[in-house]
């Protein structure tokens, strides 16, 4: 069917904004109080587990109408069962909303989000969501907690596997292509779902990388780091936002007027709803701000919070607090006319059980096609951090090759952490995807080594033993899947347990032959004693359900890594939080004492934000400025010649990085501002073109909101955020 037909289609099948009202309107005027309370209440089916468990009788809730939304429950068949009793048995027959942490895959795992944005492919990264979307509405989900937009430079906190890392741009891009995945063109579609912007917001910025933690930044840090991900969602149409559990600057998220209402509704528009992270609103107690839950109550619903995730607070105390005068009834009508208004949307009036279809599951979960792609996207978001002597990728016509480490043979570890109804049982290990690429002709010893995090040595020796005799090695190393995501921080961010060691001591046995380690982490880590023992290794993230045979094909040269990394890599955990978009302070670091730096370790990180290599190599050439100066309406086109120097094609990303010499307020020594993945035969060179206008020279002004000032720029392009300084223009005043 032609893109035209399918935007017809859908156009016939929306309900007019007009009728959708009415039907809100209409239905809002018959509902009890009881009822809309319960429009506001969800809780989990607990077919997982996301937060502390509190049981609660939900199907009784749902028969009562006083339960509207449900999450962690999905099959077409189970929740076929849940949405019967909602629309055959309560006293309206108002169909469930159905929610669940669809984060990177719903059955077909991809890797998880920190990875998949090393990819720095938008499209791709779009279509991973549009694949999560068709396979959880398969499956009866109607709305994923998803995108995190979290910005975050610390990786000590865990949470950071679930975002895109460090910048604000790269963020804000990848935000929008996430929305535009699960949300689609057309909320009626059977195969698109109710993204959801999370955490709003800072909560990246945890105090010391310690989840849940407090959040103490300026108004400015938050307008220029934390915000423009969330304001990038509303403006790509995000029909539902999720508080942060950390407060900011002493106000919880989720009893903040400011932010959920001030901002994200009157400055912002938002239209669609807000409902709280796990029992968040329950939380305001412990945060001090509420002396019980009938205060918490009081204080989310006039901050703004439509629905109650799973804490009950909404449901026990928000009749009373009506009945006494203390919540405005107009306050619970709009909350739940925003509710009713997503059911509208989705078309779950018209058919309630339109998400619910056994042939679509069996047709569309764990595809060949989507398997495919999940592939696609693990190989593209491998990161190759180093390549001494080239020891990548190796050789076909091996005789022999040692696989050593804790990872060696896992599968459920390479699905990550958020990994949903993900099954480990789907992945095949790194270990199995070489034994099935090369066959009986290479002869494959696996040695573990050592455990992940455990202290047990008694298996280095066989290691050391295996890596001696074989023709090459490759270690296989990380973190277990559980080890970052939610509530897994890590004071120390360097390998765990005794896989340094066992690197170092086989390296002595590998010597002088082609030496590899893989890495499997669900954040940046300070590996600085592996960058010494191992010569090549490649990130691999926590690459999916498909992610042992991406790597296979990487090592042997199949494919050829093209990721760059989008969060810092620290070479000591004492350097966090670090970052590329630094600024300069007033004693930037030179030989000279009085100068901001470390006594013990240089101010810059293991690995910058931007990098990775590629098995072939890259030179730029001298950056052209089609012009010197700017007119604020202008525009100035910023070209460079990139050629493949290397003997096999490979994919660059060429990134765009501007520099405000000065301003009104301090300015990052750099910050990217646009990017282009292009792929250039051996030999071949490409021209990347970038076109600059005043929209990309704006900043947070002294008022908080954007300023574009005349003055001095430079311009940076290369393949990682260590670019040189390649030109420099002048943006003239108005006028
Ligand atoms: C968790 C997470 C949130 C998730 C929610 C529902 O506590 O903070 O990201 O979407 O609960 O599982």
């Amino acid at each position: 069917m032609s893109k035209q037909a399918v935007k017809s289609q859908a156009a016939n099948r929306k309900p007019s904004a007009d009728k959708l009202e009415r039907k809100v309107k209409a239905l809002l005027a018959k509902m009890t109080l009881a009822e809309k309370i319960g429009q506001m209440t969800l809780f989990t089916a607990m077919w997982a587990e996301t937060g502390p468990t509190i049981d609660r009788n939900f199907m009784q809730y749902v028969r009562e109408g006083r339960c509207g939304s449900i999450f962690n429950a999905y099959t077409a068949d189970y929740t076929r069962s849940l949405q019967k009793v909602a629309v055959e048995e309560t006293r309206l027959g108002i169909p469930l909303l159905f929610g669940f942490d669809v984060i990177h895959g719903h059955r077909t795992i991809f890797p998880i989000p920190l990875g998949e944005a090393c990819s720095w492919d938008l499209a791709l990264m779009e279509k991973s969501a549009r694949i999560a979307a068709t396979e959880a509405a398969a499956e009866g989900i109607h709305w994923t907690f998803a995108p995190m937009v979290d910005i975050a430079r610390d990786p000590r906190w865990g949470r950071v596997a679930e975002g895109a890392g460090e910048d604000v741009w790269l963020g804000c891009r990848i935000a929008e292509a996430r929305v535009r995945g699960f949300q689609g063109e057309d909320l009626t579609a059977d195969d698109t779902v109710l993204a959801c912007a999370k955490h709003f917001a800072a909560y990246g910025g945890a105090e010391a990388g310690r989840d849940y933690n407090i959040v103490d930044v300026s108004e400015r840090t938050l307008a220029e780091t934390y915000l423009p991900p969330f304001k990038a969602c509303v403006d790509a149409n995000v029909r539902t936002f999720m508080p942060a559990f950390n407060e900011i600057a002493g106000v919880p998220c989720t009893a903040s007027r400011a932010l959920l209402t001030e901002t994200l509704r009157h400055k912002w528009g938002f239209t669609g709803v807000v409902a709280t992270d796990y029992t968040a609103i329950n939380e305001l107690v412990p945060h001090g701000v509420a002396a019980d839950l009938t205060q918490a109550g009081q204080l989310a619903i006039e901050a703004g919070v439509d629905m109650d995730m799973q804490g009950g607070v909404y449901f026990t105390q928000l009749e009373a607090l009506v009945n006494a005068g203390k919540v405005s009834p107009a306050a619970i009508d709009e909350a739940v006319r925003r509710i009713l208004r997503v059911k509208a949307e989705l078309g779950l009036f018209e058919d309630p059980y339109r998400y619910c279809c056994e042939k679509r599951e069996k047709r569309l979960i764990l595809s060949p096609g989507h398997k495919a792609a999940a592939q696609k996207t693990a190989e593209k978001s491998l990161v190759l951090l180093q390549n001494e002597d080239n020891a990548l990728p190796f050789a076909k016509n091996l005789r022999s090759l040692a696989v050593i480490g804790p990872l060696a043979k896992s599968q459920l570890e390479l699905l990550g952490n958020w990994y949903g109804a993900g099954d480990g049982k789907e992945v095949v290990s790194v270990d199995a995807a070489l034994r099935a690429k090369l066959g009986e002709k290479v002869q494959i010893t696996t040695v573990e080594g050592c455990d992940i995090d455990g202290e047990d040595a008694s298996q280095l020796k066989a290691a050391v033993a295996a890596a001696r005799k074989a023709d090459a090695v490759l270690l296989v190393l990380g973190e277990r899947g559980n080890m970052s995501g939610e509530a897994s921080c890590r004071v120390d961010i360097d390998l765990p347990g005794l896989q340094n060691r066992l690197a170092e001591e086989v390296a002595a046995a590998a010597r002088g032959k082609p030496f590899a380690a893989v890495l499997f982490n669900g954040r940046p880590l300070a590996i600085g004693r592996l960058t010494k023992a191992v010569p090549s290794i490649l990130e691999a993230w926590f690459p999916g359900t498909m992610g042992g045979q991406a790597v296979a094909e990487a090592i042997f040269g199949d494919t050829n890594p093209s990721g760059k990394l989008v969060m810092s890599f620290p070479r000591h955990t004492g350097q966090i939080p670090i970052y590329y978009a630094a600024k300069n302070t007033g004693r930037p670091i030179s030989n000279e004492k009085y100068t901001s730096k470390y006594l013990d370790c240089p101010n810059t990180p293991l690995f910058v934000f931007g990098h990775g290599l590629s098995y072939t190599t890259f030179s730029y050439g001298p950056l052209r400025l089609s012009a010197t100066e700017m007119p604020k309406r202008g525009k100035i086109t910023a070209a460079i010649k990139v050629t493949n120097t290397g003997n096999c094609a490979g994919e660059e990303v060429v990134q765009l990085y501007l520099r405000d010499l000065v301003a009104c307020v301090t300015r990052p020594l750099k910050e990217l501002k646009g990017f282009k993945k292009i792929n250039i035969k051996p030999g071949a060179s490409a021209e990347v073109k970038f076109t600059i206008t005043a929209a990309d020279l704006a900043f947070v002004g002294p008022d908080l909101e954007p300023l574009v000032e005349a003055g001095e720029f430079e311009v940076m392009i290369g393949g990682s955020s260590s670019a040189p300084v390649g030109g420099r223009f002048t943006l003239l005043p108005a006028g």
